[in-house]
């Protein structure tokens, strides 16, 4: 469950299209991380899906137009609603809803509801290509752009009409991802950060090579929540089966020579550096020129290993200014060899797994954490999601990174934030 999203009141605004029934997937989304969920649906859109599927999933009546409801207070529930929202979520948006909204029209309960929202809309157009690439559905999407809404652009490929275009409703992770990061405070606004990620492939010859399971789930969590909290953030990332975070440059890499080169391309122009990637730190002398074939079934292959560049050590050595993360994967002795780690890179925070075990360190949607500092302070973190410890460890760099670069960050930090002690200098 993601604590960000944990009892925020978000309404969904369900209009009538054939990608209705993904909404019902992003619904989904939001109540396993712990959201309040109310569904407004036009009439149009009921023909899509049924109230009865919204109901269930949200544990709330879905609000299906002004007059229906026989509620003695049934004709103001949307206003209630667009009040009480932390968020509104238009999906899909049809070229009608998207229309009345920029126009600043009211004719059923969820246009009505959007001109009485105060909280962030955010708004998913999905259609048939021609009528999303019209100038007057573009205009329409510009107008909303200009007054402030967040638009989810939709996805290009077949249409249920048949054509192939853009139009279609943006993936539920993606609109989910959007919605986190519409509600999250953007406390690092102007912070410049490089975040790795991944591993890294050494190869053995053309089709083989050296590697590690680290998944990138890590890095892209720590990625994309420095661009939910307004960092700029480049991601420099290992092979990975993850999409590239929205909002992040990211930038893909194959062997630690590569990771090498394209990091110490970005250190000098960034803040902050959190270096999650798994790292070879060996790779083939002399890898084959094309693919080593098998002799005889007793034969033994050797392969000789050299050192790969220590990234890391590197950016501890040419440091400046830069807060400087590591992490240290480790399968015993946790503590003594991220603290040797911490004072052989010159780093400022070390965050310290166990790796090997199923609901931690590689491959997993959890973690736990150690996260060391450099006066020789300790913080033991629970398991948790990925995210949520992205989320932990920004928080504390922000603590301690404070007086570092003052001038860019914004009034907007929590207090309990701007008390934090300063250490790691
Ligand atoms: O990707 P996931 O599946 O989500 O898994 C996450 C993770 C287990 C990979 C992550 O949490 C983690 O522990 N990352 C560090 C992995 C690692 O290489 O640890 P290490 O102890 O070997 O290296 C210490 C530090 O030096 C790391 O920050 C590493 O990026 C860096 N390093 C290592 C070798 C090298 N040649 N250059 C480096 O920069």
């Amino acid at each position: 469950m993601s604590q960000r999203l944990e009892n925020r009141q978000i309404v969904i605004g369900v209009s009538g299209g054939i990608a209705a029934y993904k909404a019902v997937e992003v619904l989904r989304l939001l109540k396993r991380a712990g959201a309040q969920v109310r569904v407004i649906m036009t009439e149009n859109a009921t023909q899509f899906v049924g109230p009865v599927t919204f109901e269930a999933l949200s544990g709330n009546r879905v609000c299906t137009g002004l007059f229906k409801d026989t509620e003695k207070d049934a004709s103001i529930r949307h206003i209630e609603w667009a009040q009480e929202a932390d968020l509104v979520l238009v999906a899909p948006a049809t070229a009608n809803i998207i229309a009345k909204y920029a126009l600043g029209l009211a004719d059923d309960a969820l246009s009505t509801l959007l001109l009485a929202a105060a909280a962030p809309v955010v708004i998913c157009p999905a259609m048939n290509s021609q009528m999303y690439e019209h100038p007057a559905v573009q205009r329409n999407i510009g107008q909303l752009r200009q007054d402030g809404r967040i638009i989810v652009e939709p996805g290009a490929g077949e249409l249920a009409c048949g054509t192939v275009g853009p139009g279609r409703l943006a993936d539920p992770a993606e609109i989910f991802d959007r919605i986190c990061g519409a509600l999250t405070e953007k406390d690092y606004a102007g912070v410049r950060v490089l975040v790795t990620a991944g591993p890294t492939r050494e190869a053995v010859d053309p089709v083989r090579f050296l590697s590690n399971p680290s998944s990138g789930k890590m890095g892209y969590a720590i990625a994309q929540a420095a661009e939910h909290r307004g960092a700029h953030v480049t991601l420099v990332s290992g092979p990975v089966n993850l999409s590239p975070p929205v909002g992040v440059r990211t930038v893909p890499v194959i062997c630690a020579q590569e990771m090498a080169h394209a990091v110490f391309a970005e250190f000098d122009s960034a803040d902050l550096v959190i270096k999650t990637a798994a790292v070879a730190d060996f790779r083939p002398k002399d890898p084959a020129a094309h693919k080593i074939k098998k002799g005889d079934p007793n034969e033994e292959q050797n392969l000789l290993l050299e050192r790969t560049v220590d990234i890391l050590k590197t950016l501890g050595d040419r440091k400046k200014e830069q807060f400087l993360v590591g992490f240290a994967a480790e399968t015993r002795d946790l503590e003594r060899y991220a603290r040797d780690k911490l004072s052989a890179k010159n780093l400022d925070m070390i965050a310290a797994n166990i790796v090997g075990r199923a609901d931690a360190g590689f491959g997993a949607d959890t973690n736990r954490i150690s996260l060391f500092y450099r006066d020789g302070e300790k913080e033991e973190l629970p398991l948790m999601e990925k995210s949520d410890a992205a989320h932990l460890i920004l928080d504390r760099v922000l603590d301690r990174v404070l007086d570092r670069i003052p001038d860019r960050i914004p009034d907007r930090i929590p207090d309990s934030l701007k008390s934090g002690t300063s250490i790691g200098q």
